[in-house]
């Protein structure tokens, strides 16, 4: 099963073991702060925003157009930024790392 690891802007580091699903939906299980999920995991919120680790960036692979569409309107928003919600836990990213922008 996989493992994710959410760095707060805080600083700290919630460890979710047995992640199964997106990231935002994990997140919001798992009371992440900083990740709200409002739209429920439709791309139309960007609540869900997190920047990826660097080491991970490769294999979590590119933003959707549709995603970037709605990142652009975002503040502090880069290359390694994708929306939670547009991201599914597998076992080739057990131990992912990522980062939440928070509001
Ligand atoms: S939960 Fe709304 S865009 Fe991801």
């Amino acid at each position: 099963m996989s493992k994710v690891s959410y760095i707060t802007p805080d600083g700290s580091d919630v460890v979710v073991e047995n992640a199964e699903g997106n990231l935002m939906k994990i997140a919001v299980d798992n009371q992440v702060d900083g990740i709200d999920g409002d739209c429920g995991g439709v791309c139309s919120c960007a609540t869900c925003h997190i920047k990826i680790d660097a080491a991970w960036t490769e294999k979590v692979g590119p933003a959707s157009e549709t995603e970037n569409d709605l990142l652009e309107l975002e503040d502090d928003v880069d290359e390694s930024s994708r929306l939670g919600c547009q991201v599914e836990m597998t076992e080739a990213l057990d131990g992912l790392v990522v980062h939440v922008v928070g509001r």
